[in-house]
């Protein structure tokens, strides 16, 4: 969710804390008797806390009416302190020495020289801000000039600028508008990566950055979108050396190259838990700004004061106290982070999983001072350190989430000179180490995530390569996205990604793709140009693609690819005979915002490494709170064939177009994979029955009582085209509103 949108001065940015796009549903929340009814529990989670999975606990309550804490070690030796994640000691900002300013230009030393520089640059400023003869898209160039030339000056100056100015034009408020400017805008928060970028972006005359700039950052919506350049037909050459159509032995090969057995793989796809250790039982769920459940956290309609003592509200001036297991508008507390990983355990109950996927965000949402390196190096170690635990000699594949990165959403490319391209190694460092400590990997995947952003491929069965990679590198929140936008890459993910892909085409073996941020669905969390790049990797890889999965959103989605070769993305049919590949976007277990806690397990056949079926788990967090005796009921939602393999209507309607014979009744062949073909058909069907539309409404937000329905025909459509939007400016060509069940 995109919390506020600030237009800043010197730069433009914003206070985007990001998780999904708010929903724009405007009608209204089902009541828990309309939603789908449930399927029978399978697993109920024991209620006392698994204490003997830890060596310790730094804190442990006697009953419910506080969350357990963990004592974590770190996988360089020592340990984490309590006080980090104590919910009465909030911090007021990350230690000061992980703030990373630009080096001064020599070429901008006569600025730099002049007498009372602050006072004339925040005069300068105030001018350009104060210019009403101008539009605002002109006044955020100007501002983003003179940033610049601001920042090539004395970069240690401009973090107080931003805070001044935010202060001064009060574009933050909460708690108050001291602490929120200066616990946004210092040093070790957004003012040394928006000082980075002022002085690193390509600004120069017919660069495409600052037009993007403007329109990703500024509030409102001011700015449009500049009109995306695809890509020419001499870029893509070069980039696919030469061959941008696969060989056509590659394409008519079999796709068999796993060994043969008996019955399918199982696989675990869990994505974005965000522990939140600092979680206080009974603090107030519902505030209204900043991250709720938290000591400091209230709600201005029953509490008039912007500060007080943490843990302090009385009783009466809370709207929804924070439960035991969790609350709908906060993240994951400790508890409900145990009854997953008991839940996870509970599926290998017969026999074990044969791989496990997560897609990013171990870390909490948090207003930005209260983000650290500890905090996120904490929450990897802590829940990477949890899973190997619950999933014994399986093996997980890991991406980074936007989250797990200090201040969150910042990923920085190596390009960057004088070496800040290194400043996330502490990072890289701690993921390669614990992928290494839990046996995930080698010295070699190591290595490559050390030297890739956390990005590595590992070949856990023959004939399946699984490709890691960082997505922060065309997510929306990530100002680095924006450094120079006439570079599809700058961070070199995309070409690692194609080297990886060139490998396992060479070496017939297909690929998995593991990611955060999703590139497409309503558009609203890629960037145009990277995921217009990814758009024509995928297309040209996807005899080699089994499959790609994706986290982020907190709900259950998909998205599909369709042949894309001359550059544009736009372009695309988004005809079912097109299509080329797919994504699942796999739901969260944090329940923020207004979605219940879920786990999912993909059947997969274990020759051609396609997915056959999956199993969707979530438990009703509504119930867990109610039924105090127990822990949290897991229960299978739905399974995806069951659900969704029924083609008849399309069939009947004759727009049935996918290259695969139905079976008897307009059934999906038994045989037959659920592969893009399958998913491109679904959204035919789902026009032909609208009511499989509402039903995946409900699975979105895993019947959550505070989903909105999905029950006109403007919802129907925005919907079925945000399933066929695989990039950015395909998912913005869609209508908006419709994206997220979060809204409530
Ligand atoms: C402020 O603007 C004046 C007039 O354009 C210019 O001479 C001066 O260098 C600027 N100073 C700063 C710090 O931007
Ligand atoms: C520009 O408009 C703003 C808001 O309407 C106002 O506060 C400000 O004084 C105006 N500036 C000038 C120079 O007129
Ligand atoms: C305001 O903008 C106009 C148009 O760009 C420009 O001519 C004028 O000098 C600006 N005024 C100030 C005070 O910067
Ligand atoms: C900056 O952008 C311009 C215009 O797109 C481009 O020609 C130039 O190569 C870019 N500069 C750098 C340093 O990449
Ligand atoms: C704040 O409290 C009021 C009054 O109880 C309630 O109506 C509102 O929903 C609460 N706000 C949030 C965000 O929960
Ligand atoms: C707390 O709630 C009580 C009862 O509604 C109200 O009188 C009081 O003003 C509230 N306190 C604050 C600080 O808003
Ligand atoms: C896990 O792997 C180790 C080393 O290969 C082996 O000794 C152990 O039996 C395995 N555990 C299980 C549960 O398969
Ligand atoms: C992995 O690296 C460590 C030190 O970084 C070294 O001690 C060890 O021998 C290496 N293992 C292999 C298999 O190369
Ligand atoms: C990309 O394709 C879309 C849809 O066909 C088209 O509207 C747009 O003009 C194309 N972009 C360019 C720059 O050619
Ligand atoms: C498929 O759906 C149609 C309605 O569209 C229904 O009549 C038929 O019974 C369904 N087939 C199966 C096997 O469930
Ligand atoms: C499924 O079975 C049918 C009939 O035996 C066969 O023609 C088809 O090729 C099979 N499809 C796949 C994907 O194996
Ligand atoms: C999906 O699988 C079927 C065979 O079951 C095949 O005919 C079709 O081409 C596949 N679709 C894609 C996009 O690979």
């Amino acid at each position: 969710m995109v919390k506020a949108a600030v237009f800043f001065s010197a730069a433009v940015y914003a206070l985007v804390v990001c998780w999904p796009a708010q929903a724009g549903s405007s009608s209204a929340a089902p009541s828990i008797d309309t939603v789908h009814p449930l399927i029978s529990g399978v697993y109920t989670a024991p209620k006392a806390f698994p204490t003997s999975e830890f060596p310790s606990m730094d804190y442990m309550p006697k009953s419910q009416e506080a969350e357990p804490r963990p004592h974590i070690t770190r996988v360089g030796g020592g340990a984490y302190s309590d006080k980090l994640n104590n919910p009465m000691k909030l911090p007021k900002h990350a230690p000061h020495g992980e703030g990373v300013l630009p080096k001064p230009s020599p070429s901008a030393a006569p600025l730099a020289h002049r007498p009372s520089f602050r006072k004339e640059a925040l005069k300068n400023l105030t001018d350009i801000l104060e210019n009403n003869s101008t539009s605002t898209c002109q006044r955020c160039h100007e501002a983003l000039r003179l940033g610049q030339r601001l920042a090539w000056a004395k970069p240690e100056v401009v973090p107080d600028l931003m805070i001044e100015l935010c202060k001064k034009y009060k574009y933050a408020s909460s708690p108050t508008v001291n602490e929120a400017c200066t616990g946004t805008f210092g040093l070790t928060q957004w003012g040394g990566p928006y000082t980075q970028l002022l002085s690193y972006a390509n600004l120069t005359e017919g660069s495409p950055t600052p037009g993007w700039l403007c329109a990703n950052f500024i509030d409102g919506g001011s700015c449009e979108y500049p009109k995306m350049e695809p890509l020419s037909q001499a870029f893509l050459n070069e980039w696919f050396k030469g061959q941008t159509k696969p060989p056509a032995h590659v394409v008519e090969r079999s796709k068999k190259v796993g060994p043969k057995r008996d019955k399918p793989l199982r696989v675990f796809h869990g994505s974005d838990f965000h522990v939140d250790a600092r979680y206080l039982v009974g603090a107030e769920g519902g505030c209204d700004s900043g991250q709720c459940c938290r000591s400091d956290s209230f709600n201005s309609t029953l509490w008039s004061h912007a500060t007080f003592a943490p843990g302090s509200l009385p009783k009466q001036n809370i709207s929804h106290p924070a439960g035991y297991w969790g609350y709908y508008q906060c993240d994951t507390p400790w508890s409900m982070i145990a009854a997953a990983m008991e839940g996870l355990s509970y599926l290998q109950k017969d026999e074990p999983l044969d791989l496990a996927l997560y897609t990013g965000d171990l870390t909490t949402h948090d207003a930005d001072w209260h983000i650290s390196q500890d905090l996120v190096t904490y929450s990897e170690q802590s829940l990477y350190d949890m899973f190997h635990r619950h999933l014994g000699n399986t093996t997980m594949v890991v991406a980074l989430g936007n989250h797990d990165s200090s201040p969150a959403d910042l990923f920085a490319p190596h390009s960057l000179p004088d070496g800040r391209g290194d400043q996330l190694s502490w990072d890289w460092d701690n993921v390669a180490a614990l992928v290494k400590s839990n046996g995930w990997g080698n010295n070699k995947t190591a290595e490559t995530i050390r030297s890739h952003y956390g990005a590595y491929s590992i070949s856990p069965r023959q004939g399946l390569r699984v490709i890691a990679l960082n997505s922060d590198f065309w997510y929306s929140g990530n100002p680095m996205t924006f450094l120079d936008l006439s570079n599809p890459d700058v961070s070199g993910m995309l070409r690692f990604f194609t080297d990886e892909l060139q490998a396992a085409e060479d070496a017939n073996e297909r690929v998995w793709m593991v990611a955060h941020v999703l590139s497409g669905w309503n558009g609203g969390d890629g960037v145009d140009v990277p995921t217009n790049l990814l758009y024509q990797i995928v297309s040209r890889y996807s005899h080699t693609i089994a499959h790609i999965f994706f986290g982020h959103t907190h709900e259950d989605e998909f998205q599909v690819w369709y042949e894309s070769s001359n550059g544009n993305s736009s372009s695309v049919s988004r005809k079912t005979e097109d299509a080329r590949a797919m994504a699942f976007i796999g739901p969260s277990v944090t329940p923020l915002t207004n979605v219940n806690p879920s786990l999912r397990v993909y059947e997969v056949d274990p020759e051609t490494y396609e997915v056959m079926d999956y199993l969707q788990y979530y438990t009703q967090l509504q119930d867990a709170e109610q039924l105090r005796k127990n822990g949290p009921v897991w229960n299978l939602l739905y399974k995806a064939r069951e659900t969704y393999s029924n083609f008849s209507a399309s069939q009947a309607a004759g727009t049935y177009a996918a290259p695969v014979k139905l079976d008897q009744g307009g059934m999906w062949p038994k045989n037959a994979s659920l592969n893009a073909s399958f998913w491109a058909a679904l959204t035919d069907e789902m026009e032909q029955r609208p009511e499989l539309i509402e039903l995946h409404q409900v699975y979105q937000g895993r019947n959550s009582p505070r989903s909105p329905q999905c029950n006109t025909k403007a919802c129907h459509e925005a919907k079925v085209c945000y399933m066929r939007s695989a990039s950015s400016a395909l998912g913005r060509s869609c209508p908006a509103g419709y994206g997220s069940v979060q809204g409530g």
